[in-house]
């Protein structure tokens, strides 16, 4: 079987299944959407940091803990499994780290790490976190305050590019539990080349209809696992 160079897109469905919240649509979680608890400009905007920037901590030291308390799930361990036989690049919107402990060895973060701070006064200083929450007066070795290592909403997406490039040279195109919704991340799609087989898994309608792309109506724990044994030529 020939070696090819597989892109998955995923969001934040990926993640449902081990327990975090999804953005927009209610999910398996039963917990709720978090746009619908919260309000993106208070939480996850550069005027939100300016404004109230503890609510904004304790909003993403909240988001920490559930990742912290989280595993990865079938379709992570999927992803991850097809490694073996193809050259895997994953292009994540989720700030959670469940693709690395899946085993996923490339993983772009578009909207960044909630388990990293970044420093205010030079966005190349990255830092894990240590301890359970980031404070006001955590400082960066600069002395600048550490601020969530997040794309908020209205800041550019550093990766944007690089996400665009791997996808333009992928032989095949995974969409798994992302509504499509945010810009950029949601037009890198159209960089894969007319042609190349894509597959969309979500139990939702996605805007994404090339011509030939399949729709897998599942989650991502049931719908990942089999597209990767039939992408690793297994008996499904
Ligand atoms: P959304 O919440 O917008 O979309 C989640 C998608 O996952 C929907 O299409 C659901 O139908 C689907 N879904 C739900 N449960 C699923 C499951 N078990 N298996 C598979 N799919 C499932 O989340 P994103 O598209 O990731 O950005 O949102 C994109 C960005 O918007 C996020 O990165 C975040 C958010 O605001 C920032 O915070 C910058």
């Amino acid at each position: 079987m020939e070696r090819e160079r597989i892109v998955v897109l995923s969001g934040a469905g990926v993640s449902a299944e081990s327990g975090l919240r999804t953005f927009r649509s209610d999910s398996a979680t039963g917990g709720g959407a978090l746009w619908e608890e919260y309000r993106v400009e208070d939480v996850a905007t550069p005027g939100a940091w300016e404004r109230d920037p503890a609510l904004v901590l304790r909003f993403y030291d909240q988001r920490r803990a559930q990742v912290l308390a989280a595993r990865p799930n079938a379709a992570h361990l999927a992803i991850a499994a097809l490694e073996r036989a193809h050259h895997v690049d994953v292009v994540t919107q989720n700030i959670d780290d469940l693709h690395e402990r899946a085993g996923s060895t490339r993983v772009l973060h578009l909207h960044g790490e909630v388990l990293k701070a970044r420093s205010t006064a030079d966005p190349h200083i990255v830092l894990p976190i240590a301890g359970p929450s980031l404070r006001l007066g955590d400082l960066c070795p600069r002395g600048a305050q550490l601020r969530p290592h997040i794309v908020w909403f209205g800041e550019p997406v550093p990766l944007i590019r690089d996400a665009e490039e791997l996808i333009a040279r992928a032989d095949r195109l995974i969409i798994v539990g992302t509504s499509l919704q945010v810009y950029p991340a949601a037009g890198a799609v159209n960089a894969l080349r007319p042609g190349r087989p894509a597959h969309v898994i979500d139990p939702e309608d996605v805007p994404y209809h090339p011509p030939g792309v399949e729709h897998i109506r599942q989650t991502a724990g049931a719908g990942m696992p089999a597209l990767a044994a039939r992408l690793l030529g297994k008996a499904q």
